[in-house]
């Protein structure tokens, strides 16, 4: 474990001012897209540990995570239940945890990060699609809600862990609602019960003895329009009423999901989360109370909006290559952020002790896949960088060192995390070239005969 001089933190505001002035402090970090650390901390840190690695800002997630319980504190049975695959760390699990989140589990490796972060039961939601048996068997094991994306799961279901009591279902609008850049559009979009589907689904979950319900839709990603969420509760609670009515089934909660996108560009606007709040209130006082529906929860799923810009990729240069253009040559690649190459995101990059140098410099930030999408930042205006630099690549929080892989046999870093006091521990070691061999045998090579 790397612990700073306790005598002073890293180069950051005081928890005071913090508290003080977040909404100021948010709003100038996002217009100009500081880290929480400087140069002389960043050379500390990658001293002790290798570069490349992303490191989590615990302080910034804490007060994000309270930002949007305080905007739905109106709703008592208000639940956010992390999406495990943005950031699928046990100790980000745990923190997010001890602040009363949830954990919204897609795989079997995310139900088990969850349990071994202690979050069981009806902490856990289960949203998974084309889901094999053993991740629904495991599922139910740990009594965790399961969320069907399909009308013929439910006999699988039933065959693989048993119909629980308490069910959600997932609901695909279609026509009714545009999709996102990422997820396209929902009629085109593989996961969900259409409306029919919806009716048919829970008559034969009641039939087969679930007694407690939930409806859930995804169809955004990454959308930064507030009025989205607001309309995406308002599209359920029509809907909860409506089942209410044909069904005479009241459902106990709605799960708005994820999707809320965080400003990664310098200039965009960061989602108010009070206000989503706000609105869906209205909605909810309007639609809700003074029905038998009352008092019907509120649930999320989001990830990126949680984590997401309170993540850093650090990356030192290695390379700067002077041919048609310049290229800048890091020690990180894809491996270690897939979102450039492949859906050509934008993630800000900042040079350490260079933040107020003139942009006057154009670069290709690149790393050493034999991938041409390998590059973190194309024709970027940027302080003039020199080989040895530490570069910060911003917004890495969430979907970042998650998304991952060894092509080209490139190793996947470390993930750090900077503590509230100011020191910084290590939540997962950077990959090594025995962890990456692991799965092959050369004891049997070298017995293989050709
Ligand atoms: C079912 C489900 N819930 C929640 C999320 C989290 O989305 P985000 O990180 O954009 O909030 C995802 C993302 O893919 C998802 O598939």
């Amino acid at each position: 474990m790397f612990r700073a001089n306790s005598s002073r933190t890293l180069g950051r505001e005081t928890a005071e001012a913090d508290a003080q002035h977040t909404t100021r402090r948010d709003i100038v970090r996002m217009a100009i897209k500081k880290s929480p650390l400087k140069k002389r901390d960043l050379e500390e840190i990658a001293a002790a540990f290798a570069t490349p690695f992303h490191i989590y800002d615990e302080r910034a997630i804490r007060r994000n995570a309270r930002e949007l319980l305080k905007a739905f504190a109106w709703n008592d049975g208000f639940k956010e239940y992390f999406a495990v695959k943005a950031t699928p760390n046990p100790f980000i699990l745990k923190i997010l945890k001890s602040e009363g989140f949830g954990a919204d589990c897609s795989s079997l490796p995310e139900l088990i990060l969850s349990e071994k972060a202690g979050i069981v039961g009806t902490g856990i939601m289960f949203s998974s699609n084309d889901t094999p048996a053993n991740e629904f068997q495991k599922a139910r094991q740990l009594n965790a809600v399961i969320n069907l994306d399909d009308i013929s799961h439910i006999p699988f279901l039933e065959k693989n862990g048993g119909i629980p009591k308490i069910i959600s279902v997932r609901y695909n609008p279609g026509e009714q609602r545009a999709g996102s850049f990422i997820m396209g559009s929902p009629e085109n979009a593989k996961y969900g019960f259409t409306r029919d589907q919806i009716f048919t689904g829970y008559s034969l979950l009641r039939q087969k003895g679930s007694r407690r319900f939930g409806i859930h839709t995804f169809v955004a990603s990454n959308e930064l329009d507030p009025d989205y969420f607001v309309e995406t509760a308002d599209m359920l609670f029509d809907l909860a009423l409506e089942i209410e009515e044909k069904l005479k089934i009241c459902l106990e909660f709605v799960n708005i999901s994820g999707g809320i996108g965080i400003p990664y560009k310098p200039g965009q606007t960061k989602v108010d989360l009070a206000y989503v709040g706000r609105e869906i209130e209205k909605k909810y006082k309007d639609k809700i109370r003074g029905t038998g529906l009352h008092p019907l929860s509120i649930f999320m799923e989001c990830g990126r909006a949680i984590t997401g810009p309170y993540g850093y990729l650090v990356s030192r240069v290695l390379h700067k290559k002077e041919i048609y253009k310049t290229h800048i040559g890091l020690d990180a690649n894809m491996a270690n952020l897939m979102r450039p190459g492949m859906y050509g995101a934008y993630h800000h990059i900042t040079v350490a002790g260079k933040e107020d140098c003139p942009h006057d410099c154009t670069y290709d930030v690149t790393g050493s896949l034999c991938e041409p999408i390998d590059r973190f930042a194309i024709d970027r205006s940027l302080p003039r960088i020199e080989t040895g630099d530490l570069v910060v690549i911003h917004d890495t929080g969430a979907h970042g060192h998650a998304m991952g892989f060894n092509y080209n046999g490139k190793l996947r870093s470390a993930e750090l995390l900077l503590r509230e006091d100011g020191s910084v521990v290590e939540i997962r070691r950077a990959e090594t070239i025995e962890d990456h061999f692991a799965t092959l045998s050369f004891g049997r090579l070298d017995r293989f005969e050709v």
